[in-house]
């Protein structure tokens, strides 16, 4: 590995994008989809005041009905790749009845991306759960490892051996912290306890899953590359504070490495379990999925038991994006080149975004990102690809439609769609594969790429990224 720039990415220098590098968008079927009933869907009915616009996902963007034009909007972009999630609840609405129809619509999704250009990645796990999963005791139920496996074996059988790229479940840490601690998803569990049980039950699922995804594929002879999508936020304890330095380390190890060690290890491994050997679960990951938004700078804080004794403390000198996240591109050059030392598997980026109102930061915040990944490239980290995002301003959960990370706006009246500034910028990326050295500023004249073409998007402008700083907002991940 060669030595390592500390502290910075290089600004100045472009970058080249190595060949069959995925370059592609992300998503995931509640957010986008609509016509879904799941447990989220019955929260946003019941208690509508939990989401902040009081929107619900329940007509979404309609990418259900509109899948092919936003396939080909998203691969006008010149994408080689797409992630999206089969929503578990419209493929087996009832215990055991898989719905032929629904198994239909996602082979078609799978075949309109292939046809367009564009690697499908599949996420069979995104946050929901059927109703009927949720009202039996959900990811704490007993049965969920099994009931999960067979869901995945019959969209593996269904898919076909047109998928190679699988995520079994997107980001376990994230929905053990939040639906089973801070209580603010369903099912609204407020216990460090039940976290750490959710945390089990989840990476029991992914190795069942894992192994039916496995078992499918050899009996056809194919070969596929199965992970989490797994969510990493760094803990960075504030400077000159001891108290901070000695507090980050558990609240790290337990967010950011327990599910990933255990795979590594093989063993449930201790506070969650007891460092028992867990059949299936070395080797269960054939690369890392990671999504990556923001490095938490953080402070001692005794009150805090739902996150483990420390608090965010954001530094007012780094920019924050319009969820209040620091906007930190060499955290990101960090996490990739650490989890490569540690675990030395494949990496594909399968989230990385910025939530910006006015698509003010994200020009910038891309270009710099992929500048940061390509440059944990240069120190040796074997990194495949990198899925922005996303394509479309979608549902963002409790923020509803109020926060955009898409690279296309949608008109809420209408559901008309409209590509941003960023949209041709990364366009442009994805054309030249070229990086450019610096980002187009705000006002800078681009072109957006026509829906459905080619994108050859004109960019002028020149000069560092200028981030509006200061911006605050929920530290909450999601
Ligand atoms: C990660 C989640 O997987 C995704 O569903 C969410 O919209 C983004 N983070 C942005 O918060």
């Amino acid at each position: 590995m060669s030595g390592s720039v500390a502290g910075a990415v290089p600004a100045g220098a472009s970058r080249r994008i190595p060949e069959g590098f995925l370059l592609g968008t992300a998503s995931a079927a509640h957010q986008v989809e609509g016509g879904l009933w799941n447990d989220w869907m019955r929260m946003e009915r019941q208690d509508p005041w939990r989401i902040k616009d009081g929107s619900s996902a329940a007509a979404a963007i309609d990418h259900l009905h509109r899948y092919r034009e936003d396939l080909e909007m998203l691969a006008g972009l010149g994408q080689n790749a797409q992630r999206f999630s089969i929503e578990w609840a419209r493929v087996e609405p009832e215990p055991g009845r898989f719905d032929a129809a629904a198994l239909r619509h996602y082979a078609d999704v799978v075949a309109t991306c292939r046809r367009l250009g564009m690697e499908p990645v599949v996420t069979l796990h995104h946050f929901t759960l059927p109703v009927w999963l949720a009202d039996r005791g959900g990811l704490l139920d007993r049965a969920a490892p099994g009931l999960f496996a067979r869901y995945a074996a019959v969209c593996a059988e269904f898919l076909g051996d047109a998928v190679r790229w699988w995520v079994t479940i997107n980001e376990p840490n994230v929905l053990a912290a939040v639906a089973y601690s801070a209580g603010q998803w369903p099912p609204h569990r407020r216990s460090p306890v039940a976290a750490m049980r959710a945390q089990a039950a989840l990476l029991r699922m992914h190795v069942a899953a894992t192994r039916a995804l496995r078992d499918v594929a050899t009996r056809r002879g194919h070969r596929v590359m199965v992970s989490i999508a797994h969510h990493e936020r760094p803990f960075r304890p504030l400077p000159g504070s001891a108290a901070a330095r000695l507090a980050a380390p558990l609240p790290h190890y337990l967010f950011n490495r327990w599910f990933l060690r255990s795979c590594a290890t093989g063993r449930l491994l201790p506070p969650v379990g007891g460092g028992q050997h867990l059949p299936g679960l070395a080797g269960s990951l054939d690369y890392l999925g990671v999504n990556f938004y923001t490095e938490e700078r953080v402070r001692f804080d005794p009150r805090a038991y739902t996150t483990l004794f420390v608090s965010p403390q954001p530094d007012p000198s780094v920019p924050r994006s319009a969820a209040g996240w620091a906007i930190d591109p060499d955290a990101f050059r960090r996490v990739l080149t650490d989890l490569w030392r540690e675990f030395h598997l494949p990496l594909l980026v399968t989230e990385n975004g910025v939530a910006d109102e006015d698509d003010e930061l994200r020009p910038a915040y891309i270009t710099d990102h992929l500048r940061a990944a390509m440059e944990a490239v240069r120190e040796g980290a074997d990194l495949r690809g990198y899925l922005y995002w996303t394509g479309f301003d979608n549902f963002e959960w409790l923020d509803g439609y109020a926060m955009r990370f898409g690279l296309i706006a949608v008109d809420r009246a209408t559901l008309e769609r409209r590509p941003k500034r960023s949209a041709a910028v990364y366009a442009e990326i994805c054309r030249s594969r070229v990086i450019p050295p610096c980002t187009p500023p705000p006002g800078a004249e681009v072109s957006p790429p026509a829906p459905g073409g080619r994108a050859r998007p004109r960019v002028r402008g020149s000069g560092r990224p200028r981030y509006p700083a200061g911006r605050t907002g929920s530290p909450d991940p999601g």
